[in-house]
């Protein structure tokens, strides 16, 4: 049985393992992206997700959205690319060509619904061949998942927070927070997937059972976006970094630490929006690098 590692993720860590940008670089040095996210009720996450990405260093990022969503996401953000997907009552009808769409990485999730098609969708997600991030309704049917998560060979990331947690186990809230390291750990090494579990002081399991937990962030967070933005960051980050557990616990520490810097200053706790934490990452990353 392996021994206990646990250690906290402090911003002398993420200062000594931030990737540098090398002079000699060009925008696919730094990754080809996908965010796949949205509904008609729910237009605003995945272009959080893709902001975030883009403000977190992301070299090239598309957007796969139900061709209902495709008018109001293509009018926000004019850096990305789009992968317009059949669309049925406003969701994913569950089609998405990923065979010929050439990326290095995966988030799927923010806004997504939890329809059949959502499913399908995330299930052809996880067929492909390269890392991937759940977040938010990509963890809705879990466990219709658990098998072809347990046979990729690239690394699966899930940012749950505790309810998506309790839910993903069949167990309560209270279950999960009496026991987040243990949780995570036993979830973690079974399914060979990186978790990261939010919530004040994220922690950050390794599929080998290391545990990293979150020195930065306050309660300006605790508001509806704030994750969407966070699966962004995390997939900007895995496609610049070959160290996937530094390049994670660092997108953490770096969302929290956008947040710290708007209560620092200008802000009150209580009017941060998420987007706010999104314009606060080239700051944030300035003074880390
Ligand atoms: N202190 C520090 N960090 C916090 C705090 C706090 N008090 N509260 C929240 N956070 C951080 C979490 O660690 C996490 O990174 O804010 C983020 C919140 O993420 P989510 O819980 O996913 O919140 P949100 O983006 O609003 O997502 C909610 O997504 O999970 C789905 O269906 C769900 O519609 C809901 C939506
Ligand atoms: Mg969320």
């Amino acid at each position: 049985k392996n021994a206990e590692f646990r250690q906290l993720w402090s911003e002398a860590a993420v200062v000594r393992t931030l990737p540098v940008r090398k002079r000699s670089s060009h925008k696919g040095t730094y990754g080809k992206g996908l965010v796949i996210g949205g509904s008609r009720n729910m237009t605003g996450a995945v272009i959080m997700t893709a902001k975030a990405a883009l403000r977190s260093g992301a070299g090239l990022l598309t957007m796969a959205v139900p061709d209902d969503v495709y008018p109001v996401a293509a009018t926000h953000i004019p850096e990305v690319m789009y992968h317009p997907c059949s669309s049925l009552n406003g969701c994913f009808a569950g089609e998405i060509d990923l065979i010929t769409l050439d990326v290095d990485a995966i988030a799927a999730g923010p806004g997504m619904g939890r329809t059949m098609g959502a499913k399908s969708v995330v299930q052809k997600v996880l067929c492909k061949d390269v890392p991937v991030v759940l977040d938010a309704d990509a963890l809705y049917f879990w466990k219709d998942y658990v098998s072809i998560v347990r046979q990729r060979t690239k690394a699966t990331i899930l940012t749950p927070h505790p309810g998506e947690m309790a839910r993903m186990l069949g167990v309560s809230i209270d279950d999960v927070e009496r026991d987040r390291f243990g949780i995570a750990k036993q979830f973690a090494m079974s399914n060979g997937v990186y978790l990261v579990l939010k919530g004040p002081y994220t922690i950050v399991t390794t599929p080998d059972g290391k545990q990293y937990v979150n020195t930065s962030g306050n309660p300006a967070l605790a508001k509806g976006g704030s994750g969407d933005v966070l699966t962004g960051i995390i997939l900007a980050f895995i496609m610049q970094h070959d160290n996937i557990q530094e390049a994670i616990c660092n997108a953490v520490f770096v969302h929290g630490k956008a947040a710290d810097a708007l209560v620092e200053k200008e802000h009150s706790p209580m009017d941060v929006l998420a987007t706010d934490v999104i314009e606060a990452i080239p700051q944030t990353l300035f003074s880390l690098y």
